[in-house]
């Protein structure tokens, strides 16, 4: 890793700001603003069981991750024309922009619309056109990764895989999320192996809540190239082990584990333990309308509660463009500007 010169502790929050990055862990629908949620819900003539934006707010109160699911899919009841799903994605990429992310790769969760009757098109196109206005207007290049919903059946996933098949050539990967305990990586054996004939890469959320043994499946059975969130793979020594020697990429996110409780407080986060491992952890935003933050509210937060300095800030920003889905000259234009960034920082 490129040797990078001692930055003062009250310069690093610039830095941090400052240096550009990619997030490969934010799930759209967890980007719905209050104030969005309630325009799209006036717009389109829904109900919400919330009185005011404030009132709503102050629901973000959660204990674990299905505490927040629950709030998290009434939210996106909303969403209901690709117009909709264009003003959510490009609401995101404007703040993504601001924040100095230059690359992303955005999950969707399909199931959540087309079982309110809303198409799988309707979903697509919007997302797709807000991307494609993302690289031409705020200089983000930004891919989608449809999520299957692990609450729900295989048969079921592989229902949302036929309806996405027409769409293919704008969709870059799968992923998998939802409530994971009690709904472990080879539940969807099948349909991930027919996602890696297809072509697509693959990730999943395993280790947020789960055991390391979820981890150890998705890697074994699903074969993904990353792990979203993967914390708990500090409990199981030799899954360390094996994370580190295959360079397999965590996109851990440190505010949404603050929130859904995963870890008491930001101090006692193992990013520096992952890190330290040899691991390719990333900092991601996971949900930020509802965890607190977007990307520079996560890394700043977290490298000022915890024991990280400007070497750690490069290597994370660092792994976030290796581990990316982008081809390898994308990826050598993105780390030479990073390179000329911390040369340049005073
Ligand atoms: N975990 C699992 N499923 C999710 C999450 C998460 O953090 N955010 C949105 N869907
Ligand atoms: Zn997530």
């Amino acid at each position: 890793m490129t040797p990078v010169k001692p930055v003062a502790a009250d310069r690093l929050p610039a830095l941090l700001r400052q240096m550009p990055k990619a997030e490969l862990h934010i799930h759209i629908e967890g980007s719905l603003e209050p104030e969005l949620i309630f325009a799209l819900a006036r717009r389109n003539g829904v109900q919400i069981p919330y009185a005011s934006v404030d009132e709503l707010r102050s629901a973000y109160a959660f204990t674990n991750l299905q505490s927040f699911l629950d709030i998290y899919y009434a939210g996106a009841s909303v969403l209901i024309t690709e117009q909709d799903f264009y003003d959510m994605a490009r609401a995101y990429l404007v703040k993504a922009a601001q924040d100095n992310v230059v690359h992303t790769e955005l999950f969707f969760d399909p199931q959540t619309h087309t079982a309110r009757g809303v198409r799988m098109e309707t979903v697509i196109n919007g997302l797709h056109r807000a991307c494609v206005d993302a690289q031409a207007e705020l200089g983000v290049s930004a891919s989608l990764i449809l999520c299957f919903l692990r609450h729900l059946s295989e048969e079921d996933a592989f229902a949302s895989l036929e309806q996405a098949l027409p769409f293919r050539d704008l969709i870059l990967g799968i992923g998998l999320d939802s409530g994971e305990v009690g709904n472990p990586p080879e539940k969807f054996a099948r349909v991930f192996a027919r996602c890696r004939e297809l072509g697509f890469h693959l990730v999943a959320h395993a280790g947020e809540e789960g055991p390391p043994a979820y981890v150890w499946t998705a890697l074994d059975v699903l074969k993904v190239e990353r792990i979203d969130h993967g914390v708990q793979s500090s409990k199981d020594a030799l899954l360390m082990q094996r994370l580190a020697r295959d360079r397999i990429a965590l996109t851990v996110c440190p505010l949404s584990n603050l929130k859904l409780c995963v870890f008491p407080d930001l101090a006692s986060h193992n990013l520096r333990q992952l890190l330290d491992a040899g691991l390719a952890a990333t900092v991601n935003s996971d949900d930020p309308a509802y965890f607190g933050g977007y990307m520079n509210e996560n890394f700043t937060q977290t490298f000022a509660a915890g024991p990280l300095n400007a070497q750690h800030a490069y290597t994370l920003a660092r792994n976030s463009f290796e581990a990316s889905f982008i081809d390898d000259a994308a990826k050598r234009r993105h780390i030479d500007r990073l390179d000329a960034t911390f040369e340049a920082f005073q």
